[in-house]
């Protein structure tokens, strides 16, 4: 028997209802059951529905978990679950489950940030996190930079999205192209047949005083507006809108502020690790130029795999087996779900 803690995350903060079982730093399942194709003819996430699904998909998510793991519920150190950020009737699903398996099981429960898990999850990919350790959250729902010196107990936001977050983005871009929801994986696709230097689209709070008041925060709404407005001036025209053009050029703002941003942070704080996690971090345009800017500026690039960057129990898990570890104390059982937790909180 290993006497390292093994622990049971649930997530369920958006569409994806996550149970992820962690032992100390190595994961032993990860199932995510998602209620994203109820979404998409709506084109973006409706809050009921997903609380709805989220409840559907609990018992049988965490039957399953344990049985691929060859986990008995007796057998876990303690249960961790995503208090927020996120959808507030969602959030509501997880914790209280979370807190009737602690209560019937007897178990310490560990209520933990979404964004935190985000960043720990890589624990379980490339192991210990250096500290501090830069990370920058890319996502649907989230765009921050963060400096994380310890990422149970102290993380500080350097910068976040002024209004849409990147996936965001992505996803509204999509629809402008006529691609389908979520947009960001066929804006990569159409994006690898086009020029990215065919339209030059604005790099949003990266110049004079933007960069003095918002030196690491985001801005995409601009050009969100900006693609919509090319778009439809050739339309009007009659012409036809160069789908794999617009998108390469658009991802290439995107991604070019972002790394420019987070290599900046990494630079002035002085810090030689930068992680990206979150949905949008599949994105092959930010890998590739992610890993050649880091390798410029001698930073190591931390991405974990694709899976386990958007949603999942697995980082709910990895957080707490951590917290677990570094001998945190266990949150109340009467834990609250915060719709609006910042991302300094790690635990509520
Ligand atoms: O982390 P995630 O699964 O859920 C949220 O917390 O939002 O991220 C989903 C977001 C969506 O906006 C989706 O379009 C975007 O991540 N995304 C991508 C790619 N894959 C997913 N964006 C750009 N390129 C991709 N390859
Ligand atoms: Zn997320």
């Amino acid at each position: 028997m290993s006497d390292e803690p093994l622990v049971l995350g649930i997530e369920t903060s958006c569409d994806e209802t996550g149970v992820g079982i962690v032992r100390g730093q190595t994961l032993l399942v990860d199932t995510v059951a998602s209620s994203v194709e109820e979404h998409a003819r709506f084109g973006g996430v409706v809050p009921e529905v997903a609380s709805r699904a989220h409840l559907e998909a609990m018992v049988p998510t965490i039957e399953r978990a344990c049985r691929e793991a060859g986990v008995q519920l007796r057998d876990l150190d303690a249960i961790s679950v995503t208090s927020g950020p996120g959808l507030a009737g969602a959030l509501l699903v997880g914790v209280a489950s979370a807190k009737a398996l602690a209560l019937a099981l007897g178990k310490p429960i560990y209520g933990v940030n979404h964004l935190a898990s985000h960043v720990a999850v890589d624990i379980v990919e490339h192991g210990p996190l250096p500290e501090p350790t830069m990370a920058m959250l890319v996502s649907g729902g989230h765009s921050s930079l963060l400096l994380v010196p310890d990422v149970t107990n102290d993380v500080r936001s350097l910068g976040s999205t002024m209004d849409d977050a990147a996936g965001e983005a992505f996803d509204k871009v999509a629809r402008v192209l006529g691609l389908p929801f979520p947009g960001g994986p066929h804006v990569d696709r159409a994006a690898r047949e086009g020029n990215r230097i065919a339209i030059d689209f604005p790099r949003g709070l990266t110049t004079g005083r933007d960069m003095e008041r918002h030196r690491f925060d985001f801005s995409f709404s601009g050009l969100k507006t900006a693609v919509a407005r090319w778009v439809e001036t050739r339309q009007r025209a009659g012409e036809t809108v160069p789908v794999a053009d617009v998108a390469a050029s658009f991802q290439e703002a995107v991604v070019d502020v972002l790394t420019r941003k987070a290599l900046l942070a990494c630079k002035e704080h002085d810090v030689d690790h930068l992680l990206i996690g979150g949905g949008v971090a599949a994105n092959s345009r930010l890998r590739a130029l992610a890993e050649e800017r880091c390798a410029r500026a001698g930073v190591t690039l931390r991405v974990p795999r694709p899976g386990l960057c958007t949603d999942n129990g697995a980082m709910v898990a990895a957080l707490g087996a951590q917290m677990v570890a570094k001998g945190r104390e266990p949150s109340d059982l009467g834990l609250p779900t915060d719709s609006s937790m910042p991302v300094t909180l790690v635990q509520a």
